[in-house]
Order: C-alpha cells, then sequence, then structure tokens
C-alpha cells in the first residue's frame, strides 16, 4: 500500500513499500531515500523531490482534506 501524505506547507510524503518516481517518458528517477518527499512549492532544484527549499520561501498552502457532502452531519 502506498500512502501519500500532503505535508502542511510541505512536500507530498510518498510512503510504501514498491514506489518509484518515472518521468513523462517512463524513465525512473533513482530514490535516495525513504520516505519520498516529493516537492509541491514549485522552488525545489532537485525536482520532483523537495529540496526543503520551501521553507525557506515561505511556501503556504491552504488546501485541506475535507469531508465528501456525504459525510456531512445532518442538519
Ligand atoms: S515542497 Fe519542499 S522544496 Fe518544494
Amino acid at each position: 500500500m502506498v500512502t501519500i501524505k500532503v505535508r502542511q506547507n510541505g512536500p507530498y510524503r510518498v510512503e510504501g513499500d514498491d514506489v518509484t518516481v518515472v518521468d513523462w517518458n517512463g524513465v525512473e528517477y533513482p530514490i535516495i531515500k525513504q520516505p519520498i518527499a516529493l516537492c509541491r512549492c514549485g522552488g525545489s532544484t532537485t525536482k520532483p523531490f523537495c529540496d526543503g527549499t520551501h521553507s525557506k520561501i515561505g511556501f503556504a498552502a491552504a488546501e485541506a482534506a475535507v469531508p465528501a457532502s456525504d459525510d456531512k452531519p445532518a442538519t
């Protein structure tokens, strides 16, 4: 199972035993360390991986998971 966790104001953290990251040609990126952190801010110099630049540039993301409308309590 693969889990992608959206870090608050940070990268996508990808956790799993069998994860590969490929480019648009299907070529695999070498995975240096686990878990994988994929850049979400656009500022990384090692895209598609996070290099910590999000902290230096003050990246702030507002999105968060919200329950689907079916999950809302009845009023
Ligand atoms: S999210 Fe970390 S450098 Fe972009």
